[in-house]
């Protein structure tokens, strides 16, 4: 639990009068939604299933069927889902200041639906498909149990249009969170183990450019030794309790 104690007034200060605000935020933040995190001990999704197996290039290659289930498995979860006071906090915050940026991690969609604004996908989003041959984005396709349906333009498999381990993050969303994270003056970030890189690697970017850097997290991550403050909470305690030191 977090206590308004925590808020020291420096951070409370540096959010009320900031120009630029952002938000780095990783699966934590949907759990409280009941989206599996990936690498909660007990409960995540990497604890459960083999990324090797499921978010690869090589792993669609070899068993494209069993990739499209597990994502269209997840699909399902993450429309069902439905935001919670930690993604509603952000959309106060972004509504509070000039300039906000949210960068996620997330492929949920839960930020935009709970309106969010100014979201940069870095890991792409569960909702959407492209054609694995051309990259091309796929706004309807049919699903037939037990095939992997195919681009309509060139007879390749479709695909999630997620970011897989061993592919790049799409360009243009790492370029807009580094600037974000370079001219933020306070870069919360949210329910993420900072352990995926890039965007890991975005707290120690704002860090240097002179943010004050946040962590809200229950628990001990690899950012937290280096953070400029660490709210021990869950994010749907945390965020509302410190929107509330704002007015
Ligand atoms: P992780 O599963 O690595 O980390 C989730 C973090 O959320 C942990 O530090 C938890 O302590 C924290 N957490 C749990 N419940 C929370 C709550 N209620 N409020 C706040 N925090 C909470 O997830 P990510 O850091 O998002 O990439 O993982 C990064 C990337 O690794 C994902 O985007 C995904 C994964 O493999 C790909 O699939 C490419």
């Amino acid at each position: 639990m977090v206590s308004n104690a925590s808020f020291d007034g420096e951070l409370i200060g540096a959010l009320r009068t900031a120009r630029f605000l952002a938000a780095l935020t990783g699966a934590g933040i949907s759990a409280e939604s009941g989206l599996a995190t990936f690498r909660d001990a007990q409960t995540g999704l990497w604890a459960r299933y083999d990324p090797h197996e499921l978010a690869t290039p090589a792993a669609f290659a070899r068993n494209p069927q069993r990739v499209w289930d597990w994502y269209a498995w997840r699909r399902q979860l993450a429309t069902a889902a439905v935001p919670n006071a930690g993604h509603v906090a952000l959309v106060a915050l972004e509504q509070r200041v000039p300039e906000f940026a949210l960068v996620t991690q997330n492929v949920d969609g839960l930020h935009q639906r709970a309106g969010s604004r100014n979201v940069v996908e870095l890991h792409g989003n569960i909702g959407r498909v492209k054609c694995s041959r051309e990259g091309t984005p796929v706004t309807q396709w049919e699903t037939t149990v037990g095939s992997v349906p195919r681009c309509a333009q060139c007879g390749a498999l479709l695909r999630p249009d997620v970011v897989w381990f061993d592919e790049r993050l799409p360009e243009e969303a790492l370029a807009a969170a580094e600037d974000a994270v370079r001219r933020c003056r306070v870069l919360l970030v949210v329910g993420t183990s900072a352990e995926v890189y890039p965007a890991a690697a975005l707290p120690d970017l704002a860090r240097r450019s002179g943010a004050l850097v946040v962590e809200i997290n229950p628990s001990a991550t690899a950012l937290s030794a280096t953070a400029d403050r660490v709210l021990r909470g869950a994010a749907g305690t945390v965020l509302p309790a410190l929107l509330a030191q704002l007015d």
